[in-house]
């Protein structure tokens, strides 16, 4: 996530410090953000003459205090793991200036854990980015009840001046907004594949030509008005006693990641990656997300005109 997250930074013309306790991912850093610029020079959505400028704009740190000085906005990107990010905040603290954000990119920690050993908890806050995060608008901003106003209307203000969607939640609730309504839609269509009622590839084929395709377009209580709320209402009423309320993996799945299948990471899934076409498959995801991208950037700058 975080050359993504540092890509899109600079792209919008902030200088970018980074640090990667691994030494290859920070040599790496900008080979993988030249060829994300070019996946967007190619689907027309930014210039090829400003790849080498927003490259220098980026720069890897040998430190995390070199990496954090004089920072305005500092965003941890570290594996899940709470005592880590809490010992990473408290050691950046005393680094940096007393009114400088600290931000966290947890799917799960909400700050008042990962940011628990600040002495100036008011400045901290999540922002929750999607992957791939320099293509995906939206970022969830959730401060604790600690966090201050100021905190909270810079950081979206930063956000939404990258390009991003920056969606403001009110609550510190597990997982946030979207990836409860992810998990509700995981459960369903696991327990789907479980009982056998379609094959992986029909599962995927008619969520994406339905719901995804009017997702897309529209938000899910959009949606809802569109279908007409009493009709709505009563197939919840109907619908909700029938579908899947377990908490445990279905057996299907958790056979595929006991044989140490684990998605595209492996070469294998729910489908197969061979290694071969691995990069042709992921540049292949990121074109299709960059063309709906487009059309979101589209849409809100119709709507800006209007
Ligand atoms: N992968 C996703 O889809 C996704 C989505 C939203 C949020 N997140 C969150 O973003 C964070 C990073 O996820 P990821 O998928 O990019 O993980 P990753 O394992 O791919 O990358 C983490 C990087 O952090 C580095 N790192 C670990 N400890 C460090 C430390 N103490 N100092 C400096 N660098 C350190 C690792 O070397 C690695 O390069 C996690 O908190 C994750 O929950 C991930």
């Amino acid at each position: 996530m975080g050359h993504g997250i540092a890509q899109t930074f600079a792209m919008a013309g902030c200088d970018v410090t980074g640090f990667d306790e691994v030494r290859a991912a920070g040599d790496s850093l900008h080979d993988r953000i030249r060829q994300n610029l070019r996946d967007f020079v190619s689907a027309e959505l930014f210039a090829a003459d400003q790849i080498d400028s927003t490259l220098r704009r980026i720069r890897i740190c040998g430190t995390q205090a070199e990496a954090v000085h004089d920072a305005q906005f500092v965003t941890e990107a570290m594996r899940e793991d709470l005592t880590a990010k809490q010992e990473l905040f408290e050691r950046l603290e005393p680094l940096v200036a007393d009114d400088t954000i600290l931000a966290s990119n947890s799917s799960t920690f909400p700050i008042s854990q990962s940011g628990v050993r600040l002495k100036r908890p008011e400045r901290a806050v999540v922002t929750h980015w999607f992957n791939p995060p320099h293509i995906v608008p939206t970022v969830e901003v959730v401060g604790s009840p600690l966090t201050n106003e100021a905190t909270i209307q810079a950081t979206l203000e930063l956000l939404r001046r990258s390009g991003k969607l920056a969606i403001r939640i009110n609550q510190e609730l597990p997982g946030f907004l979207v990836n409860r309504v992810q998990i509700a839609v995981m459960r369903e269509v696991w327990d789907l594949l479980d009982r056998g009622v379609a094959s992986v590839e029909d599962i995927d084929a008619a969520i994406q030509g339905s719901m995804g395709f009017r997702l897309a377009a529209l938000g899910p209580l959009r949606i809802h008005d569109f279908g007409g709320l009493d009709v709505q209402t009563a197939v919840y009423r109907n619908l909700t006693p029938e579908i899947a309320a377990c908490t445990t993996v279905p057996a299907t799945v958790q056979r595929i990641v006991d044989g140490g299948n684990h998605g595209f990471k492996t070469g294998r899934g729910f489908y197969d990656y061979p290694p071969a076409v691995a990069d042709q498959v992921r540049s292949d995801r990121d074109r299709r997300y960059l063309s709906l991208l487009k059309m979101f950037h589209q849409r809100n700058s119709a709507k800006d005109e209007s």
